[in-house]
């Protein structure tokens, strides 16, 4: 089958090499020419495991192929995907990118008689599909949805860092489909794919995509919530209740002896919140397209605000432990919205960084990617120094915290790292060791998430 993809971000460059390697033909169109270049020779543009090898072998093997020239792939392709940004603008979806992008594919498909198919992987607010992107197909290509071409929305549920595993070994296809012809386009090209296939209508399959990153970030807010209780009675621990609640079989794998704790339990654990592309701008299109329609968005509200106020409850502590924030140099690991990727988009760590600068911190700010420094830098400008490695993190830093859950920090030599900080306080905003005492024998305090502060005769014991 002959498929293009329109926009070569995370969502469409993973599809693209993802469906290359299971032997599909991709046309892989940007406008960004800098992203075009390194594709065509073989080169990932972004941090994702997995990907550069993909797109190396799509390239060589001739499946893969990549230009700015929306007209030809268009025109070219049986099956367009439609993976270009959906941001947020004042809270709301900006339909700007996918409007056009509808309006260009729309005019390549002019004279068409063969009914290409457009699907839609941009998330996109209920009803979007079938009256801004089918209008503008139709006004574009002359043609009639139905008869002319076909219409589906196909949302993507990968995420960051692991997107390559999530797309090749999927939970679930959703096919929301405009009619049948377009149902069955999918399921040939996903016919590979060993997973349930969900076919419903265009609106269930826009809404199932806002459900479920509205559904794990309540998740990570109630966890949030449990964690504000646990720090305030004494010998709680938030992640020992939420390994218990998670324990539940509806929120568990099932094996052969029983419920086993899904290793994506960590990320809905209590912390300094989640970011990313996609929860913050989707929960705030969702709750101002309900608002729109009178729905309640109750639940919606109190998501956004806990986790809005994550980063604030960091600085809270650090302030209540350092006696003051004014001048103080203070480590922020992990710059990125989560390990492995270099994507900064409502990160943590450095909506973290914004408020310490205001408080008027000295600030590091270290991430193991050098991708990720890199447009942290050129964000940050001089607010904050980036650095490339443990001790020039640490020396001399009234505290560190760690903002995103990377595996390498497990790894650092945290005793010596102690002995060369200021005060040696380890704020550990991801719950990477698990536990304050006992924990890693090293003489600084830490102080966990979700845990009330530990006494004097304990902290001096970790
Ligand atoms: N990133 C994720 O993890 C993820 C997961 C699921 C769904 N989504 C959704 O998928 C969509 C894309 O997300 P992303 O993170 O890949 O976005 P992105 O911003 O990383 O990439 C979008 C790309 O589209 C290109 N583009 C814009 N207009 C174009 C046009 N007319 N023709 C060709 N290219 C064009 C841009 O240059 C950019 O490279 C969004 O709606 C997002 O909400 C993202």
């Amino acid at each position: 089958m002959k498929v293009a993809i329109i926009g070569t971000g995370y969502v469409g460059l993973v599809t693209g090499a993802c469906l290359a390697q299971v032997g599909r033909q991709v046309h892989c169109v940007d406008t960004d020419r800098g992203r075009i270049g390194a594709l065509r020779h073989g080169e990932c543009p972004f941090h994702e495991p997995g990907l550069p090898a993909l797109i190396a072998s799509g390239v060589d093997s001739g499946h893969l192929v990549a230009s700015d020239d929306i007209d030809q792939a268009a025109s070219w392709a049986q099956l367009v995907f439609l993976c270009v940004g959906t941001p947020s603008v004042g809270g709301r979806i900006d339909l700007t990118a996918v409007r056009r992008a509808a309006e260009q594919i729309g005019h390549a498909w002019q004279g068409r008689n063969d009914r290409p198919v457009l699907a839609v992987k941009s998330t996109v607010v209920p009803g979007t599909t079938e009256s801004v992107l089918r209008a503008a197909l139709e006004r574009a290509s002359g043609l009639s949805a139905g008869t002319g071409f076909g219409l589906a929305v196909n949302p993507e549920f990968l995420s960051q860092g692991s997107a390559v595993a999530d797309f090749l070994h999927p939970d679930r296809i959703v096919i929301g489909a405009f009619d049948e012809p377009s149902a069955d386009r999918l399921l040939e090209l996903y016919d590979p794919f060993d997973c349930p296939k969900l076919v419903t209508g265009l609106v269930n399959a826009e809404l199932i995509k806002y459900a479920a990153n509205s559904f794990q970030a309540t998740l990570i807010s109630f966890s949030n919530q449990i964690a504000g209780l646990c720090e305030a009675v004494p010998g709680a621990d938030e992640a020992v209740v939420m390994k218990g609640v998670h324990l539940d079989r509806i929120l568990s794998l099932s094996g052969a002896d029983g419920p086993i704790l899904a290793p994506a339990v960590r990320f809905l654990r209590g912390g300094i919140g989640f970011g990313g592309s996609c929860f913050p701008k989707d929960l705030l299109a969702l709750q101002s397209f309900a608002r729109d329609r009178g729905a309640s968005t109750t639940m919606l509200d109190a998501v956004l605000e806990t986790n809005r106020r994550r980063p604030t409850c960091i600085l809270d502590l650090l302030r209540a432990e350092l006696g003051g924030i004014e001048g103080r140099v203070v480590s922020v690991l992990g710059l990125a919205f989560k390990p492995d990727t270099d994507d900064l988009r409502e990160s943590p760590g450095m909506a973290l960084i914004r408020l310490l600068d205001a408080a008027g911190a000295r600030i590091r700010g270290h991430d193991p990617l050098p991708l990720a420094r890199h447009h942290a830098e050129a964000v940050l400008g001089p607010t904050a120094i980036v650095v490339d490695n443990a001790a020039a993190a640490l020396a001399g830093a009234d505290a560190a915290v760690i903002a995103t859950a990377w595996p390498d920090y497990t790894g650092w030599n945290w005793t010596a790292l102690a002995a060369s900080m200021r005060q040696p306080l380890l704020i550990d905003g991801r719950d990477i060791f698990g536990g304050i005492p006992p924990g890693p024998p090293v003489a600084y305090r830490r102080v966990g998430i979700g845990r009330a502060p530990p006494t004097q005769q304990t902290r001096g014991a970790a």
